[in-house]
């Protein structure tokens, strides 16, 4: 088995990271080489450590991460203010050297699935240059039906494949989290791969028991 996956969410701060590294575990556990890429990051590279982490593939920082920008904001602001620019090409090359590193490998976008680049290009022409299926991770709060829902119309619009989506419990207070899971479910065209209830201690190792790997 190879495969490589583009893993979005509803937004920024939804649980991406956890759950690309969960996966990235449960994945590790299976005996597969699990690996996993953050083009982009913006205002820390605490998300390359955690990726790094969760995988049992070396590769080059740089390889994994050709961008890390020094300020937290949209990437096309930060890019801008460190004098630099988001370029698809180069993204795509450090995957493709990564590719055949990895049975399983986990790309994980900054922000949401629309979030801007550059002053042409966005989260969603990444994902569609590197053609991959998508993962979705649901951060599950008042207004994430609206937000995946957008999010599955803006992948299919791109005509790239929904692999599964990930309901991830980011705010301990949401009220009717089981019915709230059931109306996605009726609605998303992908498998669900896992419901992640809060954890007062968040550890990708634990939420791997919680998670299937996408087909
Ligand atoms: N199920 C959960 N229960 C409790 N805390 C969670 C859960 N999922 C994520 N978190 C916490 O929420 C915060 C954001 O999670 P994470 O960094 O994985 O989000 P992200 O979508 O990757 O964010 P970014 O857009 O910055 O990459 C982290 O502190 C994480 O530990
Ligand atoms: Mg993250």
């Amino acid at each position: 088995m190879s495969q490589a996956n583009f893993l979005t969410g509803t937004d920024t701060e939804v649980g991406k990271t956890l759950i690309a590294a969960a996966l990235l575990r449960a994945a590790a556990a299976q005996g597969l080489r699990a690996l996993g890429m953050k083009p982009v990051a913006a205002g820390g590279d605490e998300d390359v450590d955690a990726l790094v982490a969760a995988g049992n593939v070396a590769a080059p920082r740089e390889l994994i991460n050709p961008y890390l920008l020094r300020e937290p904001l949209s990437p096309h602001l930060a890019a801008r203010r460190d004098g630099t620019a988001i370029d698809l090409e180069r993204i795509a090359r450090c995957f493709g050297e990564l590719r055949g590193r990895a049975d399983f490998l986990i790309v994980e976008g900054a922000g949401g699935f629309r979030v801007p680049l550059g002053d042409t290009h966005d989260g969603a022409d990444l994902a569609a240059r590197l053609g991959l299926p998508l993962i979705l991770v649901v951060g599950l709060r008042l207004g994430c039906l609206n937000h995946a829902l957008l999010t599955a119309e803006a992948i299919r619009a791109r005509g790239l494949p929904l692999a599964g989506w990930v309901a991830n419990q980011v705010d301990p207070a949401m009220a009717c989290v089981a019915e709230n899971v059931d109306t996605l479910r009726a609605r998303l065209p992908a498998p669900l791969l896992g419901v992640v209830p809060f954890q007062d201690h968040p550890n990708p190792a634990q939420v791997a028991t919680l998670l299937e790997l996408p087909e």
